[in-house]
């Protein structure tokens, strides 16, 4: 897909990963809603990339929110193109002493969030019966667990599951979709883990660069799954 001029979606735009999705989808000419519940980050944002950024202040938990703005944006105005799936949130503990409420918020977010979006905006993107592609960023975390993630493991081994099922729904409808499981990025996702960031984790403007490569793929060619790895992940001396 040429990127100039089409129409994207961004989750979790106001940080991180996301950021550097929508800064590298501007550049490269496509026009992209970025939705994030920290609105002033956003409007951040979009003094950086100019009009071609759209903020979207939006709790993809709650499902009526996403459901409104999907259909208040969509109903009268041409379908988006892409939707990354990359909002997403992490915490890390013993399953007998996280709460419940922060393992359930794990869930919320990083699978049914990404249910709640998604079911929200296929009907557009197969009703507009042009090529489209679906990106959801899960972990590398989602194809080997470790201990003491269990709400993090489950909810990107969801991610896969559920991003294989889908491709396997829509490739017919001409709509891609594609699984990126990135081992660490050097973002803020970490700030509340006690785990420290550093410069050998992969960079996030790199996994960007990565993910454009994707969507600038032939329209026949997919690829439906791809995990990626800082080469030397320990701290540099
Ligand atoms: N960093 C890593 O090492 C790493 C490795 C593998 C995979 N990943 C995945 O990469 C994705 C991006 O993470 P990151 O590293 O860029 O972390 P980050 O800097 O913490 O960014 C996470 C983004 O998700 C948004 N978000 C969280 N909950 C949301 C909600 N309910 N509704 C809407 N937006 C929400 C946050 O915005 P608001 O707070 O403004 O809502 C923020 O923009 C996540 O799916 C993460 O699991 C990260």
């Amino acid at each position: 897909m040429q990127l100039q001029n089409k129409k994207a979606i961004v989750t979790g735009a106001s940080s991180g990963l996301g950021a550097a999705l929508a800064t590298a989808l501007v550049q490269k000419g496509a026009s992209v809603w970025g939705l994030a519940r920290n609105e002033k980050r956003l409007i951040d944002l979009q003094q950086q990339l100019g009009n071609a950024f759209i903020p979207v202040c939006l709790d993809i938990t709650d499902a009526n929110a996403v459901t409104k703005w999907v259909q208040h944006t969509f109903n009268d105005n041409p379908a988006p193109d892409i939707l990354i799936n990359n909002a997403g949130i992490g915490a890390f503990g013993k399953i007998d002493t996280m709460s419940a409420a922060e393992w359930l918020g794990i869930l919320q977010t990083n699978l049914i969030g990404m249910y709640h979006i998604t079911s929200q905006l296929v009907p557009y993107m197969k009703a507009a019966q042009h090529a489209a592609h679906i990106l959801n960023i899960g972990s590398i975390m989602g194809t080997v667990a470790k201990e003491e993630a269990t709400a993090y493991c489950t909810s990107k081994f969801g991610v896969r599951g559920f991003s294989e099922s889908l491709f396997k729904e829509l490739r017919n409808h001409h709509i891609k979709v594609t699984c990126v499981n990135p081992g660490s990025i050097e973002t803020p996702f970490f700030q509340h883990t006690g785990i420290e960031t550093h410069a050998h984790m992969l960079q996030p403007a790199e996994v960007a660069e990565l993910i454009i490569h994707l969507l600038e793929t032939p329209d026949n060619l997919l690829v439906d799954e791809v995990t990626l790895r800082p080469l030397i992940p320990t701290k540099p001396q």
